[in-house]
């Protein structure tokens, strides 16, 4: 069972790194785009070195930006190159498909790229992935991780009012069909649970066969959270008679 950290902010990776909870990082555009409202004028290159290295050997994943099957390989290659060397530990993220839309855009653009990268050792996390269908075009590929979106499947059926698209009927229903078509077919690519926004989100995904989940650090700090345990420990902090803090003296 392994937690990822979703976040490109150093705080919080240090201090999930510090509990001991941290098995490694994804990042993407928005996630570094908001260190770097928090932080100000970075030196970027510098601020990656230092997650990098305080990961060490835990992955982190550096997303691409480029839109055809070019720019994909030299970004990939380039990224990896300059990033790799600091803890050994990258890992690139290409989106299954870069095109816009059905018209703009040729589909196999990134599939081709994520093979091409497969096959020269560079790992790839195969991202905003939302059918079984994307994800086997994934694995087929060779991506070393393949990333589910439970949260943003969920908000398209509620915001296009659907019970189901393409047969799934929740971004959890899609882990769980993805989990048995990589059981059966003995594939071994892992899923990454993306798009994580609740703690249901995390027990859920790995109940339905996710390897690993990628979560916000307010979900990290959920999951430790319920009103009976707090009650606890007021009760408990009451009932303390001096005889028993005695004892720890
Ligand atoms: C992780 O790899 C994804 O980039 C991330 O989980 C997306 O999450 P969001 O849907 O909350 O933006």
């Amino acid at each position: 069972m392994k937690f990822f950290l979703d976040s490109a902010d150093l705080e919080e990776i240090k201090e999930i790194n510090s509990y001991g909870l941290l098995d490694g990082v994804t990042t993407n555009p928005t996630l570094i785009k908001r260190a770097v409202e928090k932080y100000g004028k970075i030196d970027l290159e510098a601020y990656i070195k230092k997650i990098l290295k305080i990961c060490r050997s835990k992955p982190v994943s550096l997303e691409i930006i480029g839109m055809s099957y070019g720019e994909i390989i030299k970004e990939a290659r380039h990224l990896y190159k300059k990033f790799n060397s600091v803890a050994k530990n990258v890992i690139i993220k290409v989106p299954i498909n870069v095109s816009e839309n059905k018209r703009r855009g040729d589909s196999f653009q990134a599939i081709k790229a994520i093979q091409e990268l497969s096959k020269e050792g560079i790992p790839i996390n195969c991202t905003l992935i939302f059918t079984p269908e994307q994800a086997i075009l994934s694995a087929k590929a060779g991506a070393f991780y393949a990333s589910p979106y439970i949260g943003r499947v969920d908000d398209y059926l509620k915001e296009k009012n659907l019970l189901q698209d393409f047969g799934v009927k929740s971004g959890i229903n899609a882990i769980n069909k993805i989990s048995e078509i990589f059981r059966r077919e003995k594939v071994k690519t892992e899923i990454l649970a993306a798009s994580i926004r609740n703690r249901q989100h995390v027990r859920e995904a790995f109940l339905n066969g996710a390897h690993i989940v990628t979560l916000p650090f307010k979900v990290f700090k959920e999951m430790l959270e319920h009103p009976k345990t707090f009650e606890g420990i007021k009760i408990f902090k009451r009932d303390t008679v001096l005889e028993y803090r005695k004892l720890f003296d």
